[in-house]
Order: C-alpha cells, then sequence, then structure tokens
C-alpha cells in the first residue's frame, strides 16, 4: 500500500484533571510522493499529528498506516527503528547538534538510519551541496544562519534516504527569502520521489505543495 492512511484517529492529552483533545476522528489519505501541507493556525493539531505520522507518539484512538506499515500498533522500540530507516523530521527551531559541524550532524543521522560507513560521508557531501552549503559542511551550527541551519536539517532529514519527509512549521523562524528557500527545497525532495507533509499556518507557503490539508480545533475542515 502505497499510501499513507490516518483513520479515524483522535489524541487526548492529560493535563492533571484536564483532558485536551488534540486530535478529533481525524481521517485522511495521502498518496506517495505527494507534497501536502497541513495548514491551520497555532493550537490547531498540526504537531500532534505530525508526532502521530512520524510515531513518535501513539494516537488514543483510530490507526495510521504508512505504506503498509501499522505504526499505530508498533511498540516503542520498533517505532524507533521504524522511524530512523522511514522518516526525516524536521522541526521549527532546527535541533541540530551544537556540537557537531554540519557534515557530523548529516553523518550521524545517516549512521543511525544504517547507511554503511563507506557511503554515509559520500551521501552527507552531496546532500550538503544539494541544499547549498557544500563551502559550508565544516562549520559549527552557531557559525551558521538561520536559514543555513535549516538547509543542514533538511540535509540530515535525507540523510537515511526515508520515504517520508515530515516538516513541522520549519519556515517559522525564518525570513522571507530564507521561508522562499525551505520550501523550494521540501519540492525538491518532492521530486527526488519522498512523501512531504509540511506543517504550517502560512496560507501563502501553502501554495507551493500539491494540495492542501486544513486543520482546525483538531478536525480536518473540507475546502
Ligand atoms: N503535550 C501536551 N500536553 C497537553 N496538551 C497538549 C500537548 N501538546 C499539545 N497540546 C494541546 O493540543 C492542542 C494542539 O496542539 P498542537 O498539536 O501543538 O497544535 P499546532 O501544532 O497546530 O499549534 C493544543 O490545544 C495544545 O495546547
Ligand atoms: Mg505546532
Amino acid at each position: 500500500m502505497d499510501k499513507v492512511i490516518v483513520e479515524k484517529v483522535s489524541k487526548i492529552y492529560s493535563v492533571g484533571k484536564v483532558k485536551v483533545e488534540a486530535l478529533k476522528n481525524v481521517s485522511f489519505e495521502i498518496d506517495k510522493n505527494e507534497f501536502i501541507s497541513l495548514v491551520g493556525p497555532s493550537g490547531s493539531g498540526k504537531s500532534t499529528l505530525i508526532y502521530l505520522i512520524g510515531a513518535l507518539d501513539k494516537p488514543s484512538t483510530g490507526r495510521i498506516n504508512v505504506f503498509g506499515v501499522d505504526i499505530s500498533s508498533l511498540k516503542n522500540s520498533q517505532a524507533t527503528k521504524w522511524r530512523r530507516k522511514n522518516v526525516g523530521i524536521i522541526f521549527q527551531f532546527f535541533h541540530l547538534i551544537p556540537t557537531l559541524t554540519a557534515i557530523e550532524n548529516v553523518v550521524l543521522s545517516a549512521e543511525l538510519a544504517g547507511i554503511s560507513k563507506r557511503e554515509r560521508v559520500k551521501r552527507a557531501r552531496e546532500l550538503l551541496e544539494f541544499v547549498g552549503l557544500g563551502d559550508k559542511m565544516d562549520r559549527f551550527p552557531s557559525e551558521l544562519s538561520g536559514g543555513e541551519q535549516q538547509r543542514v536539517a533538511i540535509a540530515r532529514a535525507l540523510a537515511g534516504d526515508p520515504q517520508l519527509i515530515l516538516a513541522d512549521e520549519p519556515t517559522a523562524n525564518l525570513d522571507y527569502p530564507n521561508k522562499i528557500r525551505i520550501v523550494e527545497l521540501l519540492n525538491r525532495a518532492k521530486e527526488l520521489g519522498k512523501t512531504v507533509i509540511f506543517a504550517t499556518h502560512d496560507i501563502e507557503l501553502a501554495k507551493y505543495s500539491d494540495r492542501i490539508i486544513s486543520i482546525r480545533d483538531g478536525k480536518i475542515v473540507e475546502g
């Protein structure tokens, strides 16, 4: 099955005695190699959905199947293994390892995904060139601009050659030219054959994708 299938998914967080229903019976499908924008205002449930599709957390009810794997039934250790091989995740605040250079960050991710020792460095170089950082591979994150750090994060997300790229507000902290650059790179990841889910509150940026899925107050809204 070459789809991401989200079926009747709800997610309830418990905060003390209070229950927050972050996702309410959400269902949709995404085809392999689609570039989807998941659009909604702050608090609408975008990050929750990204975490569930990336198997970083589990739904309270419902199922999620990613390219034939029922990830909602994976145990934690299996989920980690599955994620490292199959998913690349990009966050708003880059989350690069500050003590590693750009290329070391990408190599580490390739290693975790099980890429052979011989291949890792070659792959990391190619990916950093792909994101336009061929001349800055040996810099530490603190020596790079926000836009450049996010491009390293994209190279890192691609390091294990995952099928699925999840980007959670990757442009939120960047200026306009860098926002566009990041969305263009997500589009190029699609051209490499990846399935891309781009969570954003910015409808203008969402227009660069193939299709928009709108979410509001934990529910998918049509149109
Ligand atoms: N770990 C958590 N514990 C309790 N409530 C949470 C947690 N994470 C998110 N929420 C709540 O769930 C809702 C959806 O949040 P989130 O998925 O982060 O939305 P978005 O990414 O669209 O801003 C919000 O009401 C938020 O406060
Ligand atoms: Mg969020």
